[in-house]
């Protein structure tokens, strides 16, 4: 539909922490869906490095990351033209908004966030005010654009929650100071397990179950090859995530690269096992990959078009969190500059 200057588009937000290398399960669950939206939505997506720190980082591996993460943004498709890519801690509006949002959030609300206490429990050493208050920068990072829709994960569905709490309480004190988002949780076929352990979200704490973007194919393979399969009986394709989660994930996974229903990959199947259908899943996430690890290469060796993009991006970002940033310190009470 075309878009005219007095209906705004609706406007879309998220990013993703650079604490590791992307996986299948963020392209396939998430940034393959943010592209392609751009002609409805207004955009912005970012690489949430502010958040990676709550946990101890190598610094240049931080550094590499963000930057490969941006031109892998690019790569998988989102045209810096049309989409707001930008660093977190480029816009410093985010840390700002973060600070008034910790006012405004209660203890017990941050005390009962799954992801504190997963994350507290497995960095005993290093339980910092940061990891418990993360979700009042991640609201801020949300707040500050105004967005109507979020997309992420079902695991990061609480944190919206949340901000939705945080933006009830705020505009019941000042008024409508932020537009209330809608968390948007991609469809089945999004939430991509781990090859070794299909109980859980592919992850790069697993690696042995985890593909990377840019993984060469060799590897890729062998980790497919690897996938652990279920111990019934029957030994044949088919989707039963309760009693196949194995079969099932790989199922999932074919189908989101290869477009096929699941029922055309039981018949294409059919008599097969999973000795054939191991690889084949495998050669297909290869050839997708393929021309997203190559064009992401090239990317990174574009070092000033990259610096441009993430210069120019931060600029767009940064226009639109400073309207909301001057009208909350307003609200509160802040003299004005
Ligand atoms: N917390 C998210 C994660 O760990 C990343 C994130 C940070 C985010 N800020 C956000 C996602 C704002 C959506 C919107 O995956």
């Amino acid at each position: 539909m075309e878009n005219t200057e007095n209906t705004p588009k609706k406007v879309m937000l998220s990013g993703i922490q650079p604490s590791g290398d992307l996986h299948l399960g963020n392209y396939l669950g998430a940034i393959r869906n943010w592209a392609g939206r751009a002609d409805q939505f207004d955009c912005f997506y970012f690489m949430a490095d502010m958040h990676t720190i709550t946990v101890r980082q190598n610094p240049a591996d931080l550094r590499r990351r963000t930057l490969e993460q941006l031109a892998q943004y690019i790569a998988c498709g989102l045209d810096p033209e049309k989409n707001t890519l930008f660093v977190q801690s480029h816009v410093h509006q985010h840390a700002e908004l973060g600070w008034v949002l910790n006012c405004y959030t209660m203890f017990g609300e941050l005390s009962r966030m799954t992801q504190f206490k997963d994350k507290a429990d497995r960095h005993k050493e290093n339980v910092n005010g940061g990891l418990f208050t993360y979700p009042c920068l991640m609201a801020a990072d949300i707040l500050l654009y105004q967005p109507d829709f979020v997309p992420v994960g079902e695991d990061q569905k609480q944190h919206v929650e949340l901000t939705r709490n945080i933006v009830q309480r705020f505009n019941g004190i000042y008024g409508d100071v932020f537009k209330m988002p809608e968390p948007f949780i991609p469809k089945a076929g999004a939430r991509v397990m781990g090859l070794s352990a299909p109980e859980s979200k592919m992850s790069k704490s697993v690696p042995e179950g985890c593909v990377f973007l840019m993984e060469q194919p060799e590897d890729i393979r062998r980790k497919f090859k690897r996938a652990v399969t279920d111990s019934d009986t029957e030994h044949c394709v088919r989707y039963d995530p309760e009693k196949k989660p194995g079969v099932s994930n790989l199922m999932t996974i074919y189908s989101a690269v290869t477009g096929k229903s699941y029922e055309e990959i039981e018949s294409e199947f059919d008599g097969q096992g999973y000795g054939a259908f191991k690889p084949a899943v495998g050669d297909a996430v290869i050839e997708t990959l393929r021309p997203i690890r190559e064009e992401t290469q090239r990317l990174l060796k574009d070092k000033a078009y990259l610096e441009d993009v993430y210069r120019t991006g931060a600029q767009r970002a940064s226009a639109v969190a400073e309207k909301t940033l001057r009208k909350v310190y307003k609200k509160v009470g802040f003299l004005q500059r």
